[in-house]
C-alpha cells in the first residue's frame, strides 16, 4: 500500500508521516503551465493498493481536475485499487436542481471521480443531507466528525447550563451527536438561505436564555450562517458561545466577521488549513482504513 498526496492535502503530509509509519508517502507532482493548464506526474509505479489523498478547498475546480488526472493516470500505469481520502469533498451542497437548468454538481463530481478510476471515497461530513448518493461502481463512506470534537469540551460534560445548537436543521444531526457524547441538551435554529452570503434565522426549538452554547455546523464558508446564528443566540440571551465546524473554509472575510463577535472559541478540523484547525483528521481517516 502507498499513500499519494495531491495539492489540497499537502498541509497534511507531516501528519501522515507521523501517523502512517511504515507506509510509503509521496506527493504527486503537479503544477500549472503559463496558460493555466495542469501538468501532473505520478512519481513511481503504483502499488496494488493506492491511497490517494486530496482535500478540495480553495480552488475546487483545480483540485477536482487534479484528482481525476491522478486517478486515471494511476489506473493506466498499473492494475491498482484506488481509495481516495477526501476529507473535504467540494461541490456536495448542490444536490438537486433548485432552479430549472441547474447542474447537479454533487452527482457530477462523484461521477467524474468514479470515471477516473477511484474505487472508494472516504470523506468527512460531506453535505449528503438529501441522502447518500448512489454512483455505480463507487463505494462512498461519509465519516461523522462530531463526536471527535468532544475532547475540547470535556469540562462541560453533563452541565445543565450548556447546550449544543445546530445553526440550521441540517446541522442538527451533528449537534445532536456531539451533545450525546457530552451528555448535553441540543437543538437547532430554523434558517432560510436568501443568497450566497445572506441567511435569515427565524426560531429555535430549545431555550438558550442564560445558557452557554456550543454552535456546531459542518462547514463555515462565508461565515454568514454562524455569524447570524451568534447574533440570534445573543438576542435570545445566550451567554458564552463556542463555534465548532468540521470544515473551516473561511472565505469572504469570515474570520474577521467572527472575530468581531468575540466568541469564546472557534474550533475546526484540519480538513482545510486555517488558523483554528485543532482537530487532526489524519488518524481518523487511517483508522477507517484499519491502519
Ligand atoms: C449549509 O447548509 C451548510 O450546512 C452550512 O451552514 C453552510 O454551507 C455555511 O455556509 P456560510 O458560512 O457561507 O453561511
Amino acid at each position: 500500500m502507498s499513500v499519494l498526496l495531491l495539492s489540497g492535502a499537502r498541509h497534511l503530509i507531516e501528519n501522515f508521516r507521523k501517523s502512517a509509519k511504515g507506509l510509503e508517502i509521496q506527493e504527486v507532482e503537479s503544477r500549472y503551465f503559463p496558460d493555466n493548464e495542469l501538468y501532473l506526474r505520478i512519481p513511481s509505479k503504483p502499488k496494488e493498493d493506492v491511497i490517494l489523498v486530496q482535500s478540495m478547498h480553495g480552488e475546487p475546480d483545480k483540485r477536482l481536475t487534479e484528482t481525476v488526472f491522478a486517478a486515471k493516470t494511476l489506473k493506466e500505469l498499473g492494475d491498482c485499487r484506488i481509495t481516495a481520502l477526501i476529507p473535504y469533498l467540494a461541490y456536495t451542497r448542490q444536490d438537486k436542481r433548485y432552479k430549472e437548468g441547474e447542474a447537479i454538481s454533487q452527482i457530477l463530481t462523484l461521477e467524474l471521480l468514479s470515471f477516473s478510476g477511484i474505487d472508494k471515497i472516504i470523506t468527512i461530513d460531506a453535505h449528503f443531507h438529501a441522502g447518500m448518493p448512489k454512483i455505480k461502481g463507487l463505494e462512498i463512506k461519509n465519516l461523522k466528525l462530531a463526536s471527535h470534537f468532544k475532547s475540547f469540551f470535556e469540562k462541560f460534560r453533563g452541565r445543565e447550563d450548556y447546550v449544543v445548537i445546530g445553526p440550521d436543521d441540517d446541522a442538527f444531526e451533528l449537534a445532536n451527536l456531539l451533545a450525546k457524547e457530552l451528555e448535553l441538551g441540543s437543538g437547532f435554529i430554523d434558517k432560510k438561505r436568501l443568497g450566497d452570503e445572506k441567511v435569515e434565522l427565524f426560531s429555535i426549538n430549545v431555550e438558550v436564555k442564560g445558557k452557554h452554547v456550543i454552535l456546531m455546523d459542518d462547514i463555515i464558508s462565508t461565515g454568514s450562517t454562524v455569524v447570524e446564528a451568534i447574533k440570534f443566540l445573543r438576542k435570545k440571551e445566550a451567554k458564552e458561545i463556542h463555534v465548532v465546524a468540521t470544515h473551516g473554509l473561511f472565505v469572504s472575510n469570515a474570520i474577521d466577521k467572527l472575530k468581531a463577535l468575540d466568541v469564546q472559541s472557534i474550533i475546526t478540523s484540519n480538513s482545510v488549513p486555517n488558523p483554528f484547525a485543532f482537530l487532526d483528521v489524519v488518524p481518523i481517516l487511517l483508522e477507517e482504513l484499519g491502519l
